[in-house]
């Protein structure tokens, strides 16, 4: 099975003025890792941060909190690196925005601890670069059967649940057999969902096979953000028990 159920707040609908507060604040009422959406104005109509940020939030957060950069940019290829640098776990791109999704791949894992030894400064004063875990992420137009090659060479697949872009968008009930399906030809993947998911649609991700849940307004808006995560941490945990004993 996939690595556990995980619950990642997305900040994008945070007080971004207050970046590094709200992280913490998610992190203290127990979100499992942070999505990180880096938006570049070209592949999305939308602008938001990029590595200096990350950087940032990194020195701030400290060491311990998982990264996930939903990186939703043209041309991904040129930020691996800053982003491995910054502090970056995993780095999310899209299928849509690259000719060359195997280099790109190769590209990212040898970016991680590997990548600096001798040149990156951090690495000689004695901190150790994480290892950077690649997720691939397919718009809602895009079909499955266009991702599954590339399957057995990521960490993660991320099932697009809204035209990526803005937060507090509808949830796409129509891309469940997505995730069904990736599911069931790759039992050990970590599948991720985004957009529209919280209380009211996570039953529908959790059936259909998804562990790793990403959460913008439905947690951000909450007066309870902490039950909100719990809650869709147990629907999803109930749902793949489920799974396990049905086989
Ligand atoms: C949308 C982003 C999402 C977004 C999710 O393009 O990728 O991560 O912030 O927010 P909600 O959960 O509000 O749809
Ligand atoms: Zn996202």
């Amino acid at each position: 099975m996939a690595s556990g159920c995980r619950i990642g707040p997305s900040i994008l609908n945070s007080d971004l003025a207050a970046l590094g507060a709200e992280c913490s604040r998610m992190l203290d009422c127990g979100a499992d890792y942070l999505h990180l959406d880096v938006m570049d104005g070209h592949f999305v109509p939308n602008i938001t941060f990029g590595h200096p940020v990350v950087e940032s939030l990194r020195k701030q957060l400290g060491q311990e909190p998982f990264f996930d950069m939903h990186m939703m940019v043209a041309r991904p290829e040129q930020w691996v690196k800053p982003m491995a640098v910054a502090g970056a776990n995993q780095y999310t791109f899209h299928l849509e925005a690259t000719d060359n999704p195997g280099a790109l791949i190769k590209d990212i894992r040898e970016n991680g601890m590997k990548s600096c030894p001798c040149c990156h400064p951090k690495v000689q004063l004695g901190f150790v670069l994480p290892l950077l875990q690649v997720g691939l992420a397919i718009k809602p137009a895009t079909t499955v059967d266009q991702l599954a090659p590339w399957a057995n060479q990521i960490d993660m697949a991320l099932v697009m649940t809204v035209e990526p872009g803005f937060g507090g968008q509808k949830f796409m009930e129509d891309m469940m057999p997505k995730v069904q399906w990736l599911r069931t030809q790759f039992p050990s993947l970590d599948i991720e969902v985004d957009g529209g998911v919280g209380p009211d649609t996570i039953h529908k991700c959790a059936e259909a096979g998804a562990n790793m849940i990403v959460s913008g307004s439905a947690i951000m808006k909450s007066a309870d953000p902490r039950s909100v995560i719990n809650l869709l941490r147990n629907v999803c945990s109930e749902a793949a028990q489920k799974r396990c004993l049905d086989r």
